[in-house]
C-alpha cells in the first residue's frame, strides 16, 4: 500500500472514531435526560446533573451518625447558577468549589416525607461542589443496631435502605431514579468491622477500618448501600459469594448455593451480567425487607435462610433486578411497576429454567392470589390498582402494593401468551440492550411495544387492551390463567380433612414449601381450637424453621385464637422485623380487643428495635401515636388525683 493511501486512510479512520465517540458521548448526554417529572424530588437534573459522587464518610455508633464530605461531580447542562439537592434532616457544616472556596448554600423548610431541597450557589463553569455534613441519628434510611439485636450478638451492626426517597437521608443527592451517577467510596469504621457498599467491595478487613470502594457503573441514588458489621464472607464461585454474620454464613453460603446457575439461566434469557460479581450481604433480623437489589451486593433477610433453599426464589427476584430495576430503571416511582412487575417475571422464568414449569406455576399461583387479596383490600376502583400510580403528594411508600408485581408480571405474561415465547424473549433481550442505563416510563414502554413487538400488527394494543392494563384498575378481563396442579393436590387432601380425614392420614409427604404455604392459606378461615391442635400435632406448625409456613401458621393462629402458638408468635415479632411478615401479624392481632392489648404490649417493647419503614407502618395499624397521648394523658391525670389510677388500662403488659 502507497504510503500516502495508507496515512489517509488511517486519518479516515481516526476522523471516523472520533465523530463516533462524539455521538457516543451525544447520545450518553441525551440519555441522561430525565424522562418525566419526579414530584418526589427537589432537585433540578433538567439543567444541572450529577455525574459522579466522591465520598468520604465516618462511620461513628456512639453518636449514631454518619459524617464526612461528599464531592459531586456536576454536567452543568443549561449553565445553571444553583444546585438544588435533596437532604432529610442533615446537618450542612460548608460547602466548596472546585478550587476550596467556600460557597453559600440555604436549607429551606422540611416539607414532610420529602425532606428539605438544598440550594447551592454554583457557577456554569463550577465542576464539583464538596458538602461536609452529618446525618441525624434519627435518619430513616440508617439502621442502628446494638449488640443485642444482631445474630451473633457481640457487635453494633448498621445499614442503610435508600429507597425509595430515603438517601436523602443520608448522602445530599439527586434523589430521583432518573438521575444515575458513578461513585467512589472511602469508609472509616471502627476497627474490628467489617464495611460493604454496592460497589466493587474489597473482600479484606482492613487491620485500621479504612474502607475503599468503586462503582464503576452509573447508578441512581436509591441504589446507594452501605452495611457495617461483624461480617464474614464465603465465595460460591467466582462471581458469586455470600456475606453474612459469622455464625450463619455457612448456612447461607449452603441456602444460595444455586445462584451462579440462576445468573446463567437470566443470562441465558435476557443478555449478560453487567454488574461485574453479584455477592449476597445476610442481614439481622431487622432488615424490614425480603431483599434489597443493592447492586453488585444483594442485601437479603436472614427469614429466607431455611436450610432447604425452598425460598430462594427471592434470591432469583433480587437478581432479575440487575436487568429490570437497576440496567433499565422505572423514571419516577409512579412506574413502579416497570422495575418490579418486570422483575417478578424474569424471577418466574428464572425459577422455571432452574425447577421447572410445575414449580413455576406454584409461585405464579401464590403470586395471584396475594394479589386478588390486595385487590381486594383497596377496592377494585382504587387508583393503586393501576399499574402506573399517581403518587404526587404522597409518601410513594404508601402506593408502593402487590398490584406494581403481580399485575405487572401477569401483564407482561399476557403479551409472552399472545406473540409466543421465542419473540417475546427476543423482544425482551432487545429491550434490555437498548434500554441499558437509562430510565423507562409506562409511555415508553407503550411506544416500543407498539413498534417493536407489534409493528406488524399495530391493532393488537387495542386488542390486548394494553391501555386497560397500564392505565386502567384492577384486573383487566384478558389476564391469562394461573393454574397449578400441584395446589390441585393440595386442594384435594384440604377437602379430605375437611371430609373427615385425620390429619396424619393426608397424603403430605411429598410435599415443599410452597405445598404447605397453599395449604395453610386456603384453610377456611375459621377453624376451632381441636381442629388447629390437630394440624399443630400432625405437622408440628408451631415449631416450623420455614419463617413463610409459620407465618402462614401464626395468622391462622391469631385468627382462631389458638393460644399455644402465642410463644412463638411473640417471639416472631419480637425478633423479625419483616414489613411483609409484620403488617397482617399485627392487623390480624389488631382485630380483637384481646389481639389489640397483646399487640400494644408486644410492639411497645420491640418499636424500637424495628426499622423506621416497618414501624411507620406498624404505627398506623394499631394507632401507636394516638395510644402514646392517651396513655400519656392518663398517667398526667392519675398524677393530679392520686384516687384514680388510669394507667394501667393502657399500659401494655
Ligand atoms: N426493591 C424491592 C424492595 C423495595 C421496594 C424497597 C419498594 C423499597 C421500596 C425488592 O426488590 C423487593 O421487591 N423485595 C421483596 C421481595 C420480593 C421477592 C417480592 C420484599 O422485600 O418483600
Ligand atoms: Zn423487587
Amino acid at each position: 500500500m502507497n504510503r500516502h493511501i495508507f496515512y489517509n486512510a488511517f486519518s479516515i479512520i481516526i476522523a471516523l472514531l472520533f465523530f463516533g465517540c462524539q455521538n457516543q458521548t451525544k447520545d450518553l448526554a441525551e440519555k441522561n435526560q430525565p424522562l418525566a417529572v419526579d414530584t418526589h424530588s427537589f432537585s433540578n437534573p433538567e439543567e444541572v446533573m450529577i455525574t459522579n459522587m466522591d465520598l468520604d464518610l465516618k462511620v461513628n455508633f456512639e453518636e449514631k451518625k454518619i459524617s464526612g464530605k461528599t464531592s459531586l461531580e456536576l454536567n452543568n447542562k443549561t449553565s445553571a447558577t444553583q444546585l438544588v439537592l435533596d437532604t432529610y434532616d442533615l446537618t450542612i457544616h460548608k460547602i466548596t468549589k472546585d478550587d476550596g472556596a467556600e460557597t453559600n448554600f440555604s436549607l429551606d423548610k422540611k416539607e414532610g416525607f420529602l425532606g428539605q431541597p438544598l440550594n447551592v450557589d454554583i457557577t456554569p463553569e463550577t465542576k464539583v461542589v464538596n458538602i461536609y455534613y452529618e446525618t441525624s441519628p434519627d435518619a430513616p434510611a440508617l439502621q442502628w443496631l446494638d449488640k443485642s439485636q444482631t445474630t451473633n450478638g457481640d457487635k453494633p451492626y448498621l445499614f442503610t435502605q435508600s429507597q425509595a426517597i430515603l438517601a436523602r437521608s443520608w448522602i445530599p443527592c439527586q434523589d430521583t431514579p432518573g438521575v444515575r451517577m458513578t461513585y467512589r467510596a472511602l469508609v472509616k469504621v471502627r476497627s474490628d468491622l467489617i464495611a460493604l457498599m454496592s460497589a466493587k467491595n474489597p473482600i479484606r478487613k482492613s487491620p485500621q477500618g479504612f474502607y475503599e470502594f468503586v462503582m464503576p457503573q452509573p447508578i441512581p441514588s436509591y441504589l446507594m448501600a452501605l452495611a457495617v458489621g461483624e461480617i464474614d464472607y464465603r465465595p460460591m464461585s467466582p462471581i458469586t459469594g455470600v456475606y453474612a454474620s459469622p455464625t450463619i454464613v455457612d448456612a447461607a453460603a449452603y441456602e444460595f448455593g444455586n445462584t451462579q446457575e440462576m445468573i446463567e439461566a437470566a443470562e441465558k434469557l435476557y443478555g449478560p451480567y453487567q454488574w461485574g460479581k453479584y455477592d449476597i450481604l445476610v442481614l439481622p433480623p431487622s432488615f424490614p425487607f425480603g431483599g434489597m437489589e443493592n447492586p453488585r451486593l444483594t442485601f437479603a433477610t436472614p427469614t429466607i435462610i431455611a436450610g432447604d433453599r425452598s425460598l430462594t426464589s427471592l434470591i432469583a427476584h433480587e437478581l432479575a433486578h440487575s436487568w429490570s430495576g437497576n440496567l433499565v430503571t422505572n423514571a419516577t416511582w409512579n412506574d413502579f411497576w416497570i422495575n418490579e412487575g418486570f422483575t417478578t417475571y424474569i424471577e418466574r422464568r428464572i425459577m422455571e429454567e432452574l425447577y421447572g414449569r410445575a414449580y413455576e406455576e406454584m409461585l405464579a399461583e401464590l403470586g395471584f392470589q396475594d394479589l386478588e387479596q390486595e385487590i381486594q383490600e383497596l377496592g377494585e376502583n382504587n387508583p393503586d390498582t393501576r399499574l402506573h400510580l399517581d403518587l404526587q403528594g404522597r409518601d410513594p411508600d404508601d402506593g408502593m402494593t402487590d398490584v406494581a408485581y403481580e399485575k405487572g408480571a401477569l401483564f407482561l405474561r399476557m403479551l409472552e401468551e399472545n406473540v409466543g415465547r421465542e419473540k417475546w424473549d427476543a423482544f425482551l433481550r432487545r429491550y434490555f440492550s437498548e434500554f441499558e442505563f437509562q430510565t423507562m416510563t409506562s409511555d415508553r414502554f407503550v411506544d416500543y411495544l407498539t413498534a417493536n413487538l407489534f409493528d406488524s400488527n399495530p391493532q393488537k394494543v387495542e386488542e390486548l387492551q394494553i391501555g386497560q392494563w397500564i392505565y386502567g384498575t384492577g384486573i383487566p378481563e384478558n389476564c391469562p390463567k394461573v393454574e397449578s396442579k400441584e395446589f390441585d393436590k393440595v386442594q384435594m387432601q384440604i377437602d379430605n380433612w375437611l371430609d373427615g380425614t385425620a390429619a396424619r392420614m393426608l397424603e403430605t409427604k411429598d410435599w415443599t414449601t410452597h405445598h404447605w404455604i397453599y395449604f395453610l392459606r386456603n384453610l377456611p378461615d375459621s377453624l376451632s381450637l381441636r381442629q388447629m391442635a390437630e394440624l399443630d400435632v400432625a405437622f408440628n406448625l408451631t415449631q416450623s424453621r420455614n419463617s413463610e409456613i409459620l407465618f402462614a401458621w401464626l395468622k391462622l393462629a391469631i385468627h382462631n385464637e389458638y393460644k399455644r402458638a402465642y410463644p412463638a408468635l411473640e417471639s416472631f415479632l419480637m425478633t423479625v422485623g419483616r414489613r411483609k411478615f409484620l403488617k397482617p401479624l399485627y392487623k390480624e392481632l389488631a382485630k380483637t380487643p384481646d389481639g389489640k392489648r397483646m399487640a400494644l404490649s408486644i410492639y411497645g417493647h420491640s418499636r424500637n428495635k424495628y426499622h423506621s419503614i416497618t414501624y411507620h407502618t406498624i404505627d398506623d395499624i394499631l394507632d401507636w401515636k394516638n395510644y402514646l397521648a392517651r396513655l400519656e394523658k392518663a398517667k398526667a391525670d392519675s398524677a393530679r388525683d392520686t384516687t384514680k389510677s388510669n394507667v394501667e388500662n393502657f399500659l401494655p403488659e
